[in-house]
């Protein structure tokens, strides 16, 4: 049975016992910080079991997308474990239904309909769970022998991330045959080996584990169930592996093709390694995430490393993972349809990725074997050198310890983790300090009244609630300030006080709730209770609403320019300008860039409303909002919509109401922020179209200095202008080389007595070597020079006389030029010191010098 056969056979099962269908969900849990990734297919739908929020459903199956790491040593070397891969579930919250249905289910499944022979099925359950114990035994007949008891680590399920719904779980298995075993004597379900394959999990939810590791009895027990579906595939179509199921094979097919590797036992578990990091990469890569030092994009070079290494130990050199990723596309196209769209992109990351590894490993390895040789009594290699080979020379952690290992070498792990906390501290941003500051400040719900435009045109009158530092830092019951969060920066603005003095506020922070105002320096004492009134600055407000409604638009515009990638890795807004860090491999050329531009102006002109609305999140999330991955949101969320779903995207800040208020958006800079992460600095309104009229001055006045009469001859001006630079580079080039043969000519005289006599021929224009007379006559005090320019188009000839040979021997050079032109043939003349001229024939004009020459003897 194919995987696309299981898949529909899955679904159509489940429909049929009233489940609704639901799509995987990411790879990265949107609203679980504590997740690196959806390690299974309940996490989606984690706060139903909590009873944190009301389910839309009772009966829900899935196949989902998962990632673990918690194999990573395993893969490749057994028959059925991936990092990426993909579980059948079938869930349910409300307690509708509970052990006896998820066992019925699992057990019609298994043996009806894809007709696994019972004979080969086991099941284990938890061991003080006699109910799922008495449901195999009795209700579905399975012998006692052949259902073990196992303990809390096999088969207690829970939670995912760090708090959440879990419980004992049951499991279902087939035998593989005694040729899989490990051959011990007690080789059985629960065995570590190859034989007893577990292929459902039903877990049964009862508990709630807080942040502690306090278990309480949920609200309404439920069940979540999940079957890997490789390892489904594996048992269904007979072969040896996960790795030659019709999901794999092409993979691993593609990578023994490229590598002209053989699949054979000595290669098999690289190869393996290789087709799951590759299928992983593909796949996370595909949801926007970017190699990178840390979280996410850690995880993505470790395994792009890993398998350039692994391939590498195949004897291949060089990167290769960006070719095949149609092999995996190719598998999965028609499933999730979003991954041929986001190919390329993959294939560039990769290339890049992979080019940066080869370029680093070698001398990363180098550098880790002088390590071993310093440390080759101890055998242990230090945690700090490990993270220098890790943050100087790009080796990842495990690839150290691989290579250690082998080398019979251990790695301290601790003092590597230690030293890597050590580092994202110092790195840590300055935002937070800034917020720890006000640790002193004790929490109150201010009430934020700044997103009434009235509010800030008249002031809002509050009352003191707390006052700290010398009366700098105070606390009202109500605001219209805007407390520094999501990367706009805070208020500033000027309270009235009860006596009617007025307090500039030069900066609002945000703790919790609580709205905090920073005064100047001042005299006045504030009381408890004491009733103020608070002025926004609504100019400078104003300017900033634009930059962050127009950080949106770019955001989106980014999205649809460069690909599906583009997740936002941070932002600032003030009223200056927006800056807007985004994930993106490769740097941007300026005509994308323009692109980028415009249509952020298209937006901005074509006047689209932008509207706060308050949603569940789950409804902002499918109405294509972009949460933050990471981020902890609340249930009901506030959104920005721009243009009516052109942008949608979870927000608290200041907005402006229509894009059109925006005015006008130039981008002022863009660069690298980090490794996969650009940076867009823009400018807008007055200040865009100040600097555009600037520019625009500035190029009409280069206009001007090149001569157009047109803006667009600009460039054709300054090409030509270049042009004739060149030219005139390679002339002086030319002649400085000639300026070599100055020398060599300057010895080229015969002696008349005294006077040197140059009679020489060149294949120069005459202007070229008039500058050779020029030499000449500077360095020679007595001289005659008969020079002929022979060129394509013209003879020339050019006569000059210095010293003697003009006092003494009294000759002229306009008499010695007409002289040869009479026998060549010409035009010319001069004075007696120079003359010049050209000639028709060479040869008799040689002649004539000759003859010339013996009556200046
Ligand atoms: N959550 C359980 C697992 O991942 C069952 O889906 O195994």
């Amino acid at each position: 049975m194919t995987h696309l056969e299981l898949r529909e056979k899955f679904k159509e099962f489940f429909k049929s016992k009233k489940h609704v269908i639901e799509k995987s969900s990411s790879l990265i849990p949107i609203d679980d910080p504590t997740l690196l990734f959806t390690t299974a297919g309940m996490l989606q739908f984690k706060p139903y079991y909590a009873g944190i929020k009301k389910a839309p459903y009772s009966r829900v199956a899935t196949i989902q997308k998962c990632f673990r790491l918690s194999d990573l040593e395993n893969i490749g070397k057994t028959a059925r474990h991936h990092t990426f891969f993909e579980m059948f579930g079938n869930f349910c919250f409300m307690g509708d239904y509970f052990k006896k249905e998820a066992i019925e289910f699992a057990w019609e499944f298994s043996t009806q309909v894809i007709k696994l022979p019972i004979e080969r099925i086991y099941v284990s359950v938890y061991e003080k769970d006699d109910e799922a114990f008495k449901i195999w035994n009795e209700h579905i007949g399975i012998p006692k022998e052949k259902i073990v008891r196992l303990g809390k680590k096999d088969n207690f399920w829970g939670p995912a991330g760090d708090s959440g719904a879990c419980g004992p779980c049951s499991e279902l298995y087939i035998d593989m045959g005694e040729e899989k075993g490990c051959g011990k004597p007690d080789c059985f379900v629960g065995c570590d080996c190859e034989r007893y394959l577990e292929f459902w999990n039903l877990v049964f939810n009862e508990f709630f584990q807080d942040t502690d590791g306090n278990l309480s009895p949920l609200q309404n027990v439920g069940i979540d169930t999940g079957m890997g579906l490789e390892r489904l595939c594996y048992i269904m179509q007979g072969v040896e592996s996960n790795y030659q199921t019709d999901v794999m094979k092409p993979i691993v097919d593609a990578i023994i093709k490229k590598l002209n590797v053989k699949y054979e036992d000595k290669n098999k578990t690289k190869i393996n390694l290789i087709a799951d990091h590759l299928r992983a990469l593909v796949f996370v890569l595909a949801e926007g995430c970017v190699p990178s030092n840390e979280g996410r994009g850690y995880v993505l070079r470790r395994l792009l490393r890993r398998a350039l290494k692994t391939s590498s130990d195949l004897g291949h050199k060089g990167a290769f993972l960006n070719e095949l990723t149609g092999a995996v596309i190719d598998v999965y196209k028609d499933i999730y349809d979003y991954l041929p769209k986001e190919e390329e992109n993959i294939k560039r990351i990769l290339k890049d990725e992979e080019n940066k590894f080869l370029n680093t490993i070698s001398a990363g390895m180098n550098k880790l074997y002088s390590v071993m040789e310093d440390n080759k009594d101890s055998k242990v290699i230090k945690g700090s050198d490990a993270f220098m080979l890790f943050d100087t020379y790009g080796l990842p952690f495990d690839i150290t310890e691989e290579e250690a290992n082998d080398h019979g070498f251990t790695v301290d792990k601790a003092g590597f983790e230690e030293a890597m906390e050590e580092q994202k501290k110092r790195s840590r941003g300055t935002g937070e300090d800034k917020k720890s500051k006000f640790g002193y400040v004790a929490n109150f719900d201010t009430k934020y009244v700044g997103e009434d435009l009235n509010n800030l045109t008249n002031g809002v009158k509050a009352k003191v609630i707390s006052v700290y530092n010398d009366n700098t830092v105070i606390v009202t019951d109500v605001s219209p300030f805007y407390g520094e969060m999501g990367g706009q920066v805070g208020d500033n603005g000027y309270i009235e006080t009860s006596d009617k003095q007025t307090i500039k506020v030069t900066d609002t922070q945000k703790k919790e709730n609580t709205i905090i105002h920073i005064l100047e320096n001042n005299n006045h004492s504030f009381k408890e209770g004491e009733e103020i009134t608070l002025f926004v600055n609504a100019d400078r407000r104003m300017a900033i609403r634009k930059n962050h409604t127009a950080t949106h638009i770019l955001q989106r515009v980014l999205e649809l320019t460069l690909g599906n990638h583009v997740n936002q890795a941070g932002s600032y807004v003030c009223e200056d300008y927006l800056r807007f860090d985004f994930t993106h491999p490769d740097s941007i050329s300026e005509e994308t860039l323009l692109n980028i531009e415009n249509k952020v102006n298209e937006v901005v002109f074509k006047s689209m409303p932008a509207v706060i609305k308050y949603m569940s999140k789950e409804e902002a999330i499918s109405s294509g909002a972009k949460a933050l991955f990471g981020e902890k949101y609340p249930d009901t969320v506030r959104i920005l919509d721009i243009g009516d779903g052109f942008s949608v995207e979870l927000c608290g800040g200041s907005h402006l109401t229509n894009t059109s208020e925006v005015g006008y958006f130039h981008i002022v800079s863009e660069g690298s922020a980090a490794s996969g992460v650009r940076r867009i600095e823009a400018i807008t309104s007055l200040k865009a179209a100040n600097e555009a009229t600037k520019l625009f001055s500035k190029v009409k006045n280069l206009a001007h200095i090149l001569n157009a009469s047109k803006i667009e001859e600009i460039t054709i001006r300054a090409e030509n202008l270049q042009n004739e630079v060149k030219k005139l580079q390679k002339d002086i080039k030319q002649l400085k080389t000639s300026g070599a043969s100055v020398t060599s000519f300057m010895d080229n005289y015969e002696d008349l007595g005294g006077i040197r006599f140059y009679n020489l021929e060149f294949n120069e224009d005459i202007k070229e070597v008039r500058l050779y007379a020029d030499t000449i006559k500077e360095r020679v005090k007595d001289s005659i020079a008969v020079m002929i320019s022979k060129t394509d188009s013209s003879n020339s000839i050019l006569v000059q006389l210095t010293g003697s040979a003009i006092k003494e021997k009294k000759l002229s050079a306009n008499n010695i030029i007409k002289d040869i032109i009479k026998t060549a043939g010409g035009r010319g003349g001069g004075k007696d010191t120079f003359a010049q001229g050209s000639i028709e024939n060479i040869d008799k004009a040689k002649e004539e010098i000759n003859k010339l020459k013996s009556t200046w003897l």
